[in-house]
């Protein structure tokens, strides 16, 4: 090769190189429950996601450090595990490169990423995580919905005073922080407002545990006039379908976990009535809730539930603090964070101390097999 010829090769390699440089993505990652029983949340959290990254890429995308980027987003799964939570929390970080994360879904895979992304100072905003002690991890941690103490009250608060109902009894995960902390919740509010709880019954892992009819032997024993089910969606279910089957046949209610489409499909008739607190209804006249439903219709033919809403609000909060940030220096975006307030299709966001928003409950009924908007409740 003569000398002039590897100049020009090495001249050539530069503009590839700097080519891909200036087109060179931000990359912000999703960490989701694709699968295990509840990956209905993941794929709404996934396409929600996914359309408030091509709404920037739509825009042009963002200018970082006076460079225009696009953005791509990295989808990883949890399974629903702790452990896999971790595991794709630390490829995405050290792998990917990825500058955020959104996610996770359930509390305990947040709480368990959540230490991770503080130490590496990148900035992680949780959709749909409602446990009080995520964002307790430290200041890099965000999140879009309200939390349990609020649900939990919310839903003591409409057993009692809608319902009126005086004895309830509980049935929950004990293996899991958002179970076990909406358990307690639900129980210390009932209790403020003059009720008792007559039995409260639990299982370890919903994952595994089928066979819910041990525990509800000993709850119908307790004569409850209401059974409150702080669980995902296919443990709530099946517990319902059990407990009509054992003549069990009182209210139920449950929170933001038996938002999925499968709830009815497992549950049909066990599930009728329920009612449970959620972070949106379809039922919201407000432009922005009804345009993101008609969107998001148009491109993946289903409804959207809480979980694509959130997930939708928790990027695009996010995608906005590294456009107002100019730069995806952790701490840069973590500052503009602070500062966000933002009409969502969940709402109002802007966050206090602990980098949680105040938010409105809705409370929702199964009827006839859909979900139907009963009210909304708002935060004292
Ligand atoms: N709040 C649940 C948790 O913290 C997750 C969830 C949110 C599920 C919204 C359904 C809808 O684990």
């Amino acid at each position: 090769m003569s000398k002039r010829t590897i100049v020009t090769f090495v001249m050539l390699l530069l503009v590839i190189g700097c080519g891909k440089n200036q087109q060179a993505e931000i990359k912000i990652g999703g960490i989701f429950p694709l699968t295990g029983s509840a990956a209905t949340f993941g794929k709404s959290s996934q396409q929600g996601m996914q359309m408030a990254v091509d709404a920037f890429n739509a825009e042009g995308g963002i200018l970082i450090d006076g460079q225009k980027k696009l953005v791509k987003a990295v989808f990883d799964d949890t399974e629903g595990k702790p452990e896999q939570a971790t595991n794709v929390c630390r490829k995405q970080i050290d792998q990917d490169g990825v500058v955020a994360i959104v996610g996770a879904v359930m509390s305990k895979n947040s709480l368990a990423i959540a230490p991770i992304a503080q130490g590496k100072q990148i900035p992680m905003i949780s959709s749909a995580s409602t446990n009080p002690e995520v964002t307790q991890k430290g200041d890099y941690i965000f999140r879009v919905c309200f939390i349990d103490p609020f649900q939990g009250t919310v839903m003591a608060d409409y057993a009692v005073k809608n319902l009126q109902v005086q004895r309830a009894a509980i049935l929950y995960d004990n293996g899991n922080d958002y179970n076990k902390g909406l358990a307690n919740f639900f129980e210390q509010r009932f209790r403020e407002l003059g009720g008792t709880i007559v039995a409260k019954e639990a299982f370890t892992d919903e994952d595994k545990t089928v066979d819910f009819r041990a525990q509800l032997t000993n709850i119908k024993a307790a004569q409850p006039e209401f059974l409150y089910l702080p669980n995902y969606y296919t443990a709530s279910a099946t517990i319902l379908v059990q407990a009509r089957e054992l003549g069990l046949n009182v209210p139920a209610g449950g929170g933001d976990g038996w938002d999925s489409p499968k709830l009815v499909e497992i549950g049909g008739e066990a599930v009728e009535g329920g009612v449970f607190s959620n972070h949106f209804s379809r039922e919201e006249p407000r432009e922005k809730v009804q345009n993101f439903i008609q969107q998001y219709q148009q491109r993946y033919g289903t409804e959207p539930d809480a979980l694509a809403s959130l997930a939708y609000d928790a990027a695009y909060v996010m995608l906005l603090a590294i456009k107002q940030a100019k730069s995806t220096d952790g701490a840069k975006i973590r500052d503009q964070l602070k500062d966000i307030d933002l009409q969502g299709v969940t709402g109002n966001i802007s966050f206090d101390e602990e980098r949680n928003p105040i938010k409105s409950a809705a409370i929702l009924q199964i009827q006839n097999g859909q979900q139907k908007y009963l009210t909304t409740i708002y935060p004292e």
